[in-house]
């Protein structure tokens, strides 16, 4: 999928064959950064004031100074877009980290290090018509979940697992309770309502998940945050995750077995069809 060639790097705008590190760099050594996925529709950012906010509450969480403001880097990201004339459905990834200098676990004195990239990403829209399969995997991961760390090795091993079963995503548990997935957030629903995980500290606190909490009140579907066991999940009368590149999107199977008839629910198809409208995207 095409990268789009001008990328920001500090507070300018440079070509991505310029934009160089230093091995001695705290993200590489260290994975002493934090970093966002932020979707785009049709050249339109999606849920940016969220991600934004939440990039500074990743950095104060991890002491990180960030060397721009709010309405700063919010400014900048949106001139990523014009100088690359996008126009297209894509995603922007942008990580911070604490800099480069010779590696030592405490914290230097010295500039963050920033940059952030557009990469085209069309909508998964086959799999969000048909849904699609998962494993099920121990949640390995730290107790600080909530902050979108550069730190992503039990995530990826996780992904890679599911990767390798053919199955689109990894769902977590600790302890038999379902917490998210490797790189979204889930959901369950059984008789009419929808079940997920609270916002504690033990997951990412998902955009997508924060806008679906205002999409079910508005449609007036109950929503509670309360945790599932593995057994509730298999019984449950539908599954969807959620996350800024996924969207929302079924879950037929679970470790080889069917939930429920086997395919995308009504109350799934009726978030997926808010989801739509909220994101101004047109019927395609
Ligand atoms: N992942 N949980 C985890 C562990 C995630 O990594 C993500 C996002 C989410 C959903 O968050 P949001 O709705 O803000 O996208 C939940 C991104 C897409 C990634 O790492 O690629």
């Amino acid at each position: 999928m095409k990268v789009y060639p001008n990328v920001l790097s500090q507070n300018d705008i440079i070509d991505q064959k310029l934009l160089t590190y230093s091995f001695q760099e705290r993200g590489l050594q260290f994975g002493d950064g934090i970093y966002e996925v932020i979707r785009i529709y049709q050249g339109t950012y999606y849920l940016l004031t969220e991600h934004i906010d939440r990039l500074f509450r990743s950095a104060e969480a991890i002491k990180l100074q960030l060397p721009f403001s709010k309405s700063m880097v919010k400014k900048q990201l949106e001139s990523l877009l014009k100088v690359n004339q996008i126009t297209s459905d894509a995603k922007v990834y942008m990580q911070i980290t604490r800099g480069t200098a010779i590696r030592n676990h405490i914290f230097p004195n010295v500039e963050a290090n920033f940059y952030a990239y557009a990469q085209e990403l069309p909508r998964p829209l086959d799999l969000l018509t048909t849904g699609v399969d998962t494993i099920i995997q121990p949640d390995v991961r730290w107790q600080n979940c909530y902050i979108k760390s550069l730190n992503l090795l039990p995530n990826v091993l996780a992904k890679q697992n599911a990767y390798e079963q053919n199955c689109f995503e990894a769902i977590f548990h600790r302890n038999d309770v379902i917490t998210e997935c490797s790189s979204s957030n889930l959901y369950m629903v059984k008789n009419g309502t929808i079940y997920t995980h609270p916002e504690t500290n033990n997951i990412l606190h998902g955009c997508v998940r924060q806008r679906i909490k205002q999409l079910v009140a508005a449609l007036k579907v109950p929503l509670i945050e309360e945790a599932f066991t593995i057994e509730q999940l298999y019984q449950s009368d539908e599954l969807f995750l959620s996350s800024s590149t996924a969207e929302i999107m079924p879950i037929i199977h679970v470790e080889g077995k069917q939930i429920s008839d086997g395919k995308p629910g009504p109350t799934t198809r009726i978030l997926q069809r808010a989801y739509e409208k909220d994101a101004k995207i047109s019927e395609q």
